[in-house]
């Protein structure tokens, strides 16, 4: 690999690629979703992840009162779905039934899964940072339900779930898992 000129662009929140997540919540009795791209897995024991939810989302507002959310993956067949529920806001039209989701809870009862999706993780808030213009929410990932056709012998297989890759700005594009280029905690060992 050779060293290549740099060009300096100044801070930006460019980051490549992300997730395209459905976050779920209940908010005033009403299920609502809510696409985030900000989120990450952030701790092994116990398996923990976060969300940056922005102050002004309805959605903040469901994980304030309900201290549990979801958060679901979506096929590529989904992406009028996922990019709805991130240009719509619950406080004004009932997401669920525009996208005609089938929904399901788990243990909290405050996290509503979505069914069509093949990956849900139903999460509890353990703590919320807050940053200028946005909220960290830290969980604890109390469960994980996968759709039973996106197992292989039992095995969770990424290209059944084929999931939605975002592409942040100045892009702003839906993408799909590409092919596979190398074994990872293995390709290194050549070096
Ligand atoms: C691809 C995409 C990714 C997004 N990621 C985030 C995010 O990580 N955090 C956030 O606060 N808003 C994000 N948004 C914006 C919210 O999804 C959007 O404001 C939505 O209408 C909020 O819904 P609510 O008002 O029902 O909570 C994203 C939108 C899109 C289309």
């Amino acid at each position: 690999m050779t060293a290549k000129k740099k060009i300096v662009k100044g801070a930006h929140t460019w980051l490549y690629p992300l997730p395209a997540l459905l976050i779920g919540t209940v908010i005033e009795g009403k299920p609502n979703f809510m696409t985030a791209a900000w989120g990450s897995i952030v701790n092994a024991e116990p398996p923990m992840l976060c969300v940056a939810i922005r102050h002004s989302r309805h959605t903040r507002n469901g994980i304030e009162t309900g201290q549990a959310f979801s958060v679901n993956v979506a096929s590529v067949s989904q992406v009028r779905e996922v990019d709805y529920c991130g240009i719509e806001s619950g406080a004004k039209t009932d997401k669920v039934a525009q996208c005609g989701f089938t929904l399901f809870y788990g243990a909290s009862e405050k996290a509503p899964m979505i069914q069509e999706c093949p990956l849900n993780l139903e999460c509890t808030v353990t703590q919320v940072v807050e940053l200028p213009t946005h909220s960290l929410v830290i969980a604890d990932i109390l469960d994980s339900h996968v759709s039973e056709d996106c197992l292989t012998e039992g095995i969770l297989d990424v290209s059944k779930i084929d999931p939605i890759v975002y592409i942040t700005s100045p892009a702003r594009k839906y993408a799909q898992v590409g092919k596979v280029v190398a074994d990872a905690f293995s390709a290194g060992k050549s070096l």
